[in-house]
């Protein structure tokens, strides 16, 4: 047994795309707390031009960060001079708010005399099941988000292997684009789940892309040219053939995950036999559907597997991930003492050695 740990306290910083947060965690030992996870949303900033404006986003982290910070700390009942260590996130996302967050950590890091930790934003989703359910590695991880859907085999902190990403759209972004086709605002999941909970799941055949391929990836772009057909087939659209559309898409989606990520989970089986039971667990803003939670839920009853789903506003973008991020690096002895050094950078693969795959994570801003 090792010598009892003492406590990490870490305030974590992220403003990778359009919400601009701070939190504060501590790890004691094993035991994990959020102290505090303060989110501030720039939806409402960014609604009237369909989708994130990268300028605004960078302008709006500038005018909320301080502010953000200071609620941060005040809710976690703490000081800066009482935290252990600073995280932000690094990359990646949109430069110009990366900027704003990295530099916002390294002044504070600077002014206190704390280290800094640069984290990667999918770490963050990478980790956030052991802050919420104490997970042991390895497990597999689906992040299906606005600018990423891949499969991530988590062996440890800092140690991932991609085993599945898309070759086209993310998965968020197939469903913000649907959106728009069929005329319905951003963002655009939440607005098709709510469409599709009147519609026929069935008028529409739409494709089931790489259904039955050996190789493990997603695509979505097909699918979002068969709904523009059959969307201007049929225009202009009443609400109930947006109802119909975005029922069907939705199935067509979730058939979709089931076959490709069933895939994974096989994989997974083979490679660690050992792992008596193996978990998959979900982040993303796409994780908020209820149809594919569910879809997911019944897929790992029938592989054996744990299904870990952690609360939504720990799946969608957050600081809490970010500083607990940094906790786990800290405890794992991976401070990097050239962090102050580090430039944002808005394409980050958490596995080095994935080929990347052209198109991919396209829009790269959400992760
Ligand atoms: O994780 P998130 O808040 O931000 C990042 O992308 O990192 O994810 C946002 C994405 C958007 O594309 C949004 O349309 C999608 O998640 N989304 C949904 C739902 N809620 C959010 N997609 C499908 N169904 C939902 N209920
Ligand atoms: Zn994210």
């Amino acid at each position: 047994m090792g010598a009892p740990q003492r406590e990490i306290r870490v305030l974590g910083i992220e403003t990778s795309c359009d919400e601009t947060a701070a939190a504060v965690v501590s790890l004691d030992g094993v035991r994990a707390e959020i102290l505090s996870n303060v989110v501030l949303s720039q939806i409402e900033d960014h609604a009237i031009f369909g989708g994130v404006v990268p300028e605004i986003a960078a302008r709006a982290h500038v005018e909320a960060l301080d502010g953000i910070v200071e609620a941060a700390l005040a809710e976690a009942n703490t000081s800066l001079d009482e935290v252990d260590a600073i995280a932000a996130t690094a990359g990646p996302g949109l430069v110009g708010g990366l900027i704003v967050g990295l530099m916002t950590a390294k002044a504070l890091a600077a002014a206190s005399d704390k280290p800094l930790l640069a984290i990667n934003h999918l770490e963050g989703h990478a980790l956030t099941a052991r802050l919420t359910d104490g997970l042991d590695f390895p497990y597999l991880l689906l992040l299906v988000s606005g600018g990423h859907t891949q499969i991530v085999l988590v062996k440890g902190v800092g140690s991932y292997e991609r085993w599945a990403t898309t070759i086209d759209d993310a998965l968020g972004e197939a469903f913000d684009k649907t959106a728009k086709l069929i005329g319905l605002p951003y963002p655009g999941g939440p607005n098709v789940e709510k469409a599709a909970a009147s519609g026929n799941a069935e008028r529409f055949a739409f494709p089931r892309p790489m259904k039955g391929e050996a190789r493990p990836d997603f695509s979505f772009s097909g699918l979002k040219t068969a709904v523009r057909q059959a969307a201007t087939a049929i225009a202009p659209l009443s609400d109930q053939d947006v109802a119909d559309i975005s029922a069907s898409f939705q199935a067509a989606i979730a058939e979709t995950l089931e076959e490709r990520v069933g895939r994974s989970l096989d994989r997974f089986r083979r490679e660690f036999a050992i792992v008596a039971i193996p978990a998959l667990v979900v982040a993303g803003g796409v994780a908020a559907n209820a149809t594919i939670r569910s879809t997911l839920q019944a897929l790992c009853n029938r592989h054996g597997f744990a299904f870990v789903a952690p609360p939504l506003d720990l799946c969608t973008d957050n600081a809490a991930m970010i500083a607990w991020a940094g906790a786990e690096r800290i405890r794992a002895g991976l401070v990097d003492d050239d962090a102050m050094h580090f430039a944002p950078r808005s394409r980050w693969p958490l596995d080095n050695d994935a080929a990347p795959l052209i198109g991919a994570g396209r829009r790269g801003a959400k992760a």
